[in-house]
């Protein structure tokens, strides 16, 4: 049976054999079992497993529905929120929506313009959206925040509740934010209930790098008019391939062996690279998963992210050339959403005519695997995983991958992957400087 996702590591075996995979396997086990027994380090976030099939049915068609009502009645929808309330949202409405979605003419869009703030104090992004938002007739926002005090969405979502109540009047904004937040507690819930916003949960045990099919992402991709239901029988079939726990019936648990011996031969970081600019916002959701699950205790790969061919003029010279304590991991898409192919030129001024009729995604797929032959021969191990396409089906599979391979990752890495006590260092310091101002 043809696989969904393909993992190959024939270009990493000059670096690592079989046998030393299989020396992972008590340790794998161990994971396993961790995992999806809901136990060791980090067991209270790790409701994310089995999401797929315990997601609440009723709570996703209230989903859906208001979905639909934002789309139906939105000029202009901002989502509000950072770090894991924020970036599942974004990578995923900039992979499976068209690339100029808020350009297009209202008609062909379907939906809202959609616009995401609060991942960030720039009060120069700040003052633009509220300066485009004056334009828009019909305006609706969604917050996003699990505590509902992380300063960034906060100090926005103060700004923007003021623009609102200034241009409805204070009576008539409730109906036009959505909030997502904590199922019980917190400033958001507090102010949801005093305020009679409509509202949604952040379960409990699913932490917010995690949280991508839960309401946290759904919601804006529902208002984007991406399909959810496919998302999630996407992850529910990578959630039934990837709870095997032999590591030769499951590439998830594969790429994280592979992952942890290359870590333990000097690799310290893995460059994710991908051949679609709609996969930008992907790679910054990748680097927080795995870099906020694995970066503790002096250990894990630095996660980075290039996005070629783009980057080949830029960061190819030191991938070719440079220090070689790297992998490198590309995600490759088989089939284009676009047929287009190279055209004829007359006079054939750049000696590209030998090209013409050539479809560009089979051009791409070339540089693709000339790249990765030659940072081969360079001295960088590469990884590769191929999706056939990119699609809200194969979407959902590939974020389960990731967040299956990421959480078996972070216990062979002998770190809690859901946890991230770094996070709180610099929020101590900056309210340190803010209440002493
Ligand atoms: O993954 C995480 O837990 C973090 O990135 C949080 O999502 C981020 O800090 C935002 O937190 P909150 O949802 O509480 O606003």
């Amino acid at each position: 049976m043809k696989k969904e996702i393909i993992f190959d590591y024939t270009l990493a075996k000059t670096w690592i054999n079989e046998e030393e995979l299989q020396q992972f396997v008590p340790e794998l086990k161990r994971a396993h079992l961790c995992l999806h027994n809901h136990e060791g380090p980090g067991r209270a976030y790790t409701g994310w497993v089995d999401w797929p099939d315990q997601y609440d049915r009723s709570e996703f068609i209230r989903l859906l529905e208001t979905a639909q009502q934002i789309r139906e009645n939105a000029d202009a929808f901002v989502v509000v929120g950072i770090g894991g309330s924020y970036l599942g949202a974004r990578s995923a409405i900039e992979l499976l929506c068209p690339a100029f979605l808020n350009q297009l003419p209202p008609a062909e869009r379907g939906g809202p313009e959609i616009y995401f703030a609060g991942a960030g104090i720039s009060s120069t992004y700040l003052d633009d959206l509220l300066r485009l938002l004056e334009h828009k007739q019909e305006i609706y926002l969604n917050v996003v925040s699990k505590s509902g005090t992380t300063l960034e969405s906060a100090l926005v979502f103060r700004a923007l509740l003021a623009m609102l109540e200034k241009r409805y009047g204070k009576a008539n904004v409730q109906k036009r934010i959505v909030v997502t937040t904590d199922q019980r507690q917190g400033a958001l819930r507090e102010m949801t209930i005093k305020q009679g916003f409509a509202s949604f949960s952040i379960p409990d045990h699913i932490g917010g790098r995690y949280s991508v099919l839960t309401a946290v992402g759904l919601l804006p991709l529902g208002v984007a008019g991406v399909d959810l239901q496919q998302i999630i029988d996407g992850a529910t079939k990578a959630y039934l391939l990837y709870s095997k726990e032999s590591l030769e019936d499951n590439d998830a648990y594969l790429y994280a062996v592979i992952r942890n011996a290359l870590y333990r031969k000097g690799k310290t970081m893995e460059l994710l690279a991908t051949y679609e600019p709609s996969f930008l916002q992907f790679t910054e959701w990748w680097k927080q998963l795995f870099g906020e699950s694995e970066g503790k205790e002096l250990k894990g790969l630095f996660p980075a992210g290039v996005n070629f061919t783009t980057d080949l003029h830029s960061l190819g010279q030191y991938i070719q050339e440079g220090p070689r304590s790297f992998f490198m991991t590309t995600l490759w898409v088989q089939r284009s959403r676009s047929e287009s192919k190279v055209s004829s030129m007359e006079g054939n001024a750049d000696g590209l005519d030998y090209l013409a009729g050539v479809s560009l995604h089979s051009i791409n797929e070339k540089a693709c695997r000339g790249t990765m032959l030659a940072h081969h021969d360079g001295g960088v191990p590469n990884l590769k995983i191929t999706i056939s396409e990119i699609n809200p089906y194969s979407y959902g599979m590939l974020v389960y991958f990731f967040e299956k391979a990421c959480g078996i990752s972070g216990h062979l890495l002998g770190v809690n992957p859901f946890d991230q006590p770094g996070v709180e260092a610099y929020k101590e310091k900056v309210f340190a400087l803010l209440r002493n101002r």
